[in-house]
């Protein structure tokens, strides 16, 4: 082998995944899933570390999942570079990188779909109706695929962690799902493979999205109050370039209902239009102590 081979296995059918991670448990190593849609940045590196920090054996799944994209969303324009991804994760000594087609995960009389109620609806699901179904069952179809002993997912897509920790719990499925703070560029703006889709002169607007999350759940610590504060900052996102707001709502960190009143955890989650881009972002918050 040269230098330049990559030690990392690259994995295409679900049988041959199956017979590698039993390979590992019968040597007793515990096994770690990160599952993502590639075009990898070091938010997505985070949950790699994280996951080989915690555990004997690391498979990352890459498979931009077609069920999560609604009707003239981006799924044919998602950056995709294989080649690259698989060179950063084996750099990172991933064991294996799970990659199957498209008719691997969804064959031909594929019929079934797994559908979080609650958590689902708000948010991102009800400007995205069948997102959340697409992540639960890609998701489900991961997990029983890999039976990892940890899965690992970002904070920066909060509401489809809050989905899975939901459909998990529900499922019985014996996995811990591991949620890995935001990783964010210098100005505050969260890491995100969309953010490729950004004109120069958007990505200097770009962070006003993470400030203004900010200064929402400082003055909420200071007692303000909810709705006002989520009112104003919708305004102050129109004004400094954001084309759309699908939402900014101060929720519940478990449930993600929006309150009006603020008691016990909560989180701020935004989602806003910029040129091309939909960009999200979330942070925690706490009413007065
Ligand atoms: O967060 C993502 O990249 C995707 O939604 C996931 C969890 C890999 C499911 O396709």
């Amino acid at each position: 082998m040269t230098s330049s081979s990559p030690n990392i296995a690259l994995i295409r059918k679900v049988s041959d995944l199956r017979q590698r991670v039993s390979h590992w448990r019968g040597d007793g190593c515990s096994v770690g899933l990160v599952p993502t849609m590639g075009a990898l940045h070091d938010g997505h590196l985070s949950l790699v570390k994280k996951a080989k920090a915690e555990c004997d054996r690391v498979v990352v799944s890459i498979f931009v999942n077609p069920t999560q994209f609604g009707a003239g969303e981006d799924l044919a324009a998602y950056p995709r570079d294989e080649k690259s991804d698989r060179s950063l994760l084996d750099a990172l000594g991933v064991d294996a990188l799970y990659a199957p087609g498209v008719d691997e995960i969804y064959p031909k009389d594929f019929s079934t779909m797994v559908q979080v109620e609650g958590v689902s609806e708000g948010l991102c699901g009800a400007v995205r109706p069948v997102h959340f179904a697409g992540v639960a069952t890609v998701v489900t179809k991961l997990l029983m695929q890999a039976r990892p002993d940890a899965a690992y997912f970002g904070e920066k897509d909060y509401q489809q962690l809050c989905v899975i920790k939901r459909l998990v719990c529900d499922l019985d499925m014996d996995v811990r799902i591991v949620g890995v703070p935001t990783v964010r560029e210098a100005d505050g703006l969260a890491l995100s493979s969309r953010n490729a889709y950004l004109k120069k002169s958007e990505r200097l607007i770009a962070p006003v999205l993470y400030e203004t999350l900010i200064e929402i759940a400082e003055k909420i610590e200071a007692g303000g109050d909810p709705e006002q504060l989520a009112a104003l900052g919708r305004e102050k996102l129109l004004k400094a370039g954001f084309r759309q707001v699908d939402y900014l709502e101060v929720c519940d960190s478990v449930t993600l209902v929006p309150v009006s009143v603020t008691a016990g955890e909560l989180r701020i989650l935004v989602a806003a239009h910029i040129g091309k881009a939909r960009l999200i972002d979330n942070v925690p918050a706490k009413g007065p102590a």
